[in-house]
Formats: structure tokens, C-alpha cells, sequence
């Protein structure tokens, strides 16, 4: 397999932007060409971009880092992490900031982003759903933070999200055990905003899509950006930036 080659299918139809995960053969396993080119996209999204759902191809969500990068026999493959380890502490920590771009994209309020999760996510792939603001989920899908179960740990700006969906003790369990968690649960500990019939991903998408535009961009980019930077904002500094966004929405609103 060509690890050169991106295996990720970036599209635009109107206001939704899709990050479709395509390498299916490998269960659309994650590598560093993936990264960058989906760095790239969500930077440089238009602004009409309202939202940016993730999903995979072929009834799968991402099954995570591929394996081949961590093989100590496979160190000819392109961005093998092992080559990499011939390199200073300084330089792998940044090698790796740069793997954490499109995670931190993911989370940028000029739009909401959507996690589409059938089959599994494991891993990384579990990361990029945390990444997102959203995640449905098919009814028998799973989701399972696998890293401290390879003596590793989640570096892809997963744990942040995790810990804020569902709180330190419940997040601390998932990562220790490293086990699987289906989408019932995922649903009742607020990992999973939704859960139906595989089948009815699509249509589910549809109408959440179709919700989350309905109203005024501008008025939903603000509350998202009030609500993305809450948890690391004191009440004090909250109420100021509600109503410091609050001066120009009664303008535009008004019309004053
Ligand atoms: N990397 C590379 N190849 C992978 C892969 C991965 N993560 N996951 C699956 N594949 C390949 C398999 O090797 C297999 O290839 P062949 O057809 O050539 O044999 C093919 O995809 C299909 O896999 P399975 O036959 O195993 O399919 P399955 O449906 O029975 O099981 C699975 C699917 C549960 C995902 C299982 O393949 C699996 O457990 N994969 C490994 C998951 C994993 O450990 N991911 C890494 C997590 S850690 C991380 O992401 C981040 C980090 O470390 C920092």
C-alpha cells in the first residue's frame, strides 16, 4: 500500500465540507499523508463552510494509527514512526505537533463538526471523532482508546475532549482499560449525541445537518465560539465575552 498517497476524499457541496476517510482495505487506518491533507483542506476552508463531517469508507470509522508505522520491521515505510525515533526528543514532539493539526482544525467554532461513527473508531480514529463537536453513532458500533494497551499513549488531542464529555473518572477507566465502549453507552455517558440503525446514518446526518443551519451563521458561530471556550474561561471572563459578542449581534440584529 502507497502511504504516500493521501487515502482521504476531501469535498465541498455548499456549506458542508466531508472528510471522508478511504482506505477501506486497511479499515481506512490513519498515517501521516492522511494528516497533512486534511490539515491542509480544513484550514483552508471557504468561509460558507458551516459544517465538516468525518466518516469512513465502507461501514467503518478508522481503526486507528496504521500499524505498519510502529513495525520495527517496516522502517522504509513513509513516516514510520520508528525511522523517526533516530531523531532528538524536540524533534518527534514537533514531528507529532504537526500530526496533531487537523485534530485542532477539527475543533476551530467557524464551523461544527460532525463525527459519523459505523463500525468502529479506534485509536486515532477514536481521537478524530473527539475531535469533532458532534458524533452519531450506529447502533452496534464501537469506539475504544487503544494506545495504553500498545504502551502508548493518546497524543492526537483526544484526551482534552474526552475528560469534557464525560468527566475525569469515567475518562481515566476508558483509556486505562483500553476496552471497548458500544454505542448505548456512548450515548448515556454523552460521548455520542445520537444513535440509530446503521442504515439510518445518512438520513440522520441529513436532518441534524439540515438543524444546525437553520438558523442565522453568524448568531451560531458566536455561541459556538462562547460555548467551545467556556471550560477554560472563570464566570467573570465568560459574562464579559457573552456580552462583548452579545454588542455586535443586537447591532446586526437591530440594525443600530
Ligand atoms: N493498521 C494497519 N492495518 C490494519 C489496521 C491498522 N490499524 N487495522 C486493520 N488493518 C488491516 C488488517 O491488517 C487486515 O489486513 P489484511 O487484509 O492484509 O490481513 C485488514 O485491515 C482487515 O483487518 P482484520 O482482518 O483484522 O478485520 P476485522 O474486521 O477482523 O478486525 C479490527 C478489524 C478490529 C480493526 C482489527 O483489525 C484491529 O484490531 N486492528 C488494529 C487496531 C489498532 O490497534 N489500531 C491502533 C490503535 S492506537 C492508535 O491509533 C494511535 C497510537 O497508537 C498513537
Amino acid at each position: 500500500m502507497n502511504m504516500n498517497e493521501p487515502g482521504v476524499v476531501l469535498s465541498i457541496d455548499g456549506v458542508v465540507a466531508t472528510v471522508l476517510l478511504d482506505r477501506p482495505d486497511v479499515r481506512n487506518a490513519q498515517h501521516p499523508a492522511m494528516w497533512a491533507a486534511i490539515a491542509g483542506f480544513l484550514e483552508s476552508l471557504p468561509d460558507e463552510v458551516r459544517i465538516v463531517v468525518v466518516r469512513g469508507a465502507s461501514g467503518t470509522f478508522s481503526a486507528g494509527l496504521d500499524l505498519s508505522l510502529v513495525d520495527p520491521g517496516e522502517t522504509e515505510v513513509p513516516g514510520s514512526l520508528v525511522a523517526t525515533l533516530a531523531r532528538s526528543d524536540q524533534e518527534v514532539i514537533d514531528l507529532i505537533g504537526e500530526y496533531q493539526r487537523p485534530f485542532a482544525a477539527l475543533a476551530d467554532p467557524r464551523f461544527i463538526s460532525i463525527a459519523v461513527i459505523d463500525g468502529y473508531a479506534i485509536g486515532a480514529g477514536f481521537q478524530m471523532a473527539l475531535a469533532c463537536d458532534l458524533r452519531i453513532m450506529a447502533e452496534d458500533a464501537w469506539v475504544c482508546m487503544k494506545e495504553p494497551a500498545l504502551g502508548l499513549v493518546p497524543d492526537l488531542a483526544g484526551t482534552k475532549p474526552l475528560v469534557e464529555a464525560v468527566g475525569y473518572g469515567r475518562a481515566l477507566e476508558i483509556c486505562a482499560t483500553a476496552r471497548k465502549v458500544g454505542a448505548a453507552e456512548a450515548e448515556r455517558i454523552g460521548l455520542a449525541q445520537s444513535v440509530v440503525p446503521s442504515a439510518e446514518l445518512d438520513s440522520t446526518l441529513t436532518d441534524l445537518v439540515g438543524s444546525l443551519v437553520a438558523h442565522d451563521a453568524t448568531a451560531v458561530r458566536r455561541t459556538h465560539e462562547l460555548l467551545a471556550a467556556a471550560s477554560s474561561r472563570s464566570l467573570d471572563e465568560q459574562r464579559l465575552a457573552e456580552r462583548t459578542a452579545q454588542v455586535g449581534r443586537l447591532r446586526a440584529v437591530l440594525g443600530r
